[in-house]
């Protein structure tokens, strides 16, 4: 079995409702996730013991990712591992695009993608069923990561159903050197929203989705830890306003950020939107497309 290699979407929530605090520590939320074509890739090869190594791109701070032992990567692998009672043998690499502590969950897209690589490197045709209950001992986000499209997510995210979607949307992506710690912004809403109720529906976001129609889809955004984001990055508000004043129909802080969206109309008015950002804001800026697909093991 030579390298078995798997692509991993980064995601943004089109809605995150956040609600009271749950005696685990969690926020009840009602989130709409969309996967994006903004791409890390897991290659993993036969090794005689286990290794994670990383490369990122040049506005990726590769110095944010965890080591070997720490690595959602190695958390995968272990569980998968343990699962099958075989041992965790393999030379792991992670290209990462996906900002680092972005809001865009590229770890645990990476550890979806490492399952997805893993289970077939060791022959181990683990059901999808049992693939997701892995993922949801990983992290809230793990399971939509495993699913990818475009979800609606309860509980604390990690409970996933897929929402038609046949639209295709194009966003600019525009990361942040420094990332923001998601606990951080969880407990900055607590202070700024001491009495958080139920979490906000999303059903007007997914009636927005079914239009097919991004002027509705811009109208319906929403992000309850936007507003302890920007108090946390003040200049997240301006980048915001700038996107908006070069066209974009709507910007929004993508999950608990600093990473920012940019909802457009198509994929020649992404490109002029993220033209403008770099040349007026000079900022990086991506364009992706959505839903993009869950982890799939390259062909070939
Ligand atoms: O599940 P995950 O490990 O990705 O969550 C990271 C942290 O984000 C949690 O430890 C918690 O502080 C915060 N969080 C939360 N409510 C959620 C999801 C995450 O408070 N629904």
């Amino acid at each position: 079995m030579s390298t078995v290699r798997a692509r991993a979407a980064a995601k943004i929530n089109l809605h995150l409702g956040v609600g009271a605090t749950r005696d685990d520590g969690y926020h009840q939320l009602c989130t709409v996730y969309q996967a994006i074509s903004l791409y890390d890739h897991v290659a993993a090869t036969p090794g005689d013991s286990w290794r994670v190594a990383t490369r990122a791109e040049p506005y990726v701070d590769r110095s944010a990712v965890p080591g070997v032992g720490d690595n959602i990567v190695t958390k995968a692998g272990a569980l998968l591992a343990g699962l099958h009672d075989v041992e965790p043998r393999a030379d792991v690499l992670v290209e990462k695009a996906i900002p680092v502590g972005g809001g865009l969950a590229g770890g645990s897209a990476d550890a979806a993608a490492a399952l997805v690589a893993l289970d077939q490197l060791w022959d181990l045709q683990t059901p999808r069923a049992e693939l997701m209950g892995l993922a949801v001992q990983l992290g809230s986000d793990v399971p939509f990561a495993l699913l990818g499209g475009t979800g609606h997510g309860t509980s604390h995210g990690e409970v996933v159903e897929p929402v038609p979607d046949s639209g295709e949307w194009w966003w600019v992506v525009v990361p942040q050197r420094d990332g923001l710690p998601t606990p951080a912004v969880y407990r900055h809403f607590d202070d700024m929203v001491p009495h958080a109720g139920t979490p906000a529906s999303a059903d007007g976001l997914i009636a927005a989705l079914a239009t097919g129609d991004p002027r509705e889809l811009a109208a319906a955004l929403h992000n309850d830890l936007q507003r302890p984001a920007f108090d946390l990055r003040p200049e997240l508000r301006s980048l915001i306003s700038l996107g908006e004043s070069e066209g974009a129909l709507r910007g929004l802080v993508s999950g608990s950020g600093p990473t920012c969206v940019f909802l457009c109309e198509d994929e020649a008015h992404a490109d002029t939107v993220a033209d403008g950002l770099r040349y007026t804001g000079q900022v990086t800026a991506l364009t992706a497309t959505g839903p993009a697909p869950g982890p799939a093991v390259d062909p070939g």
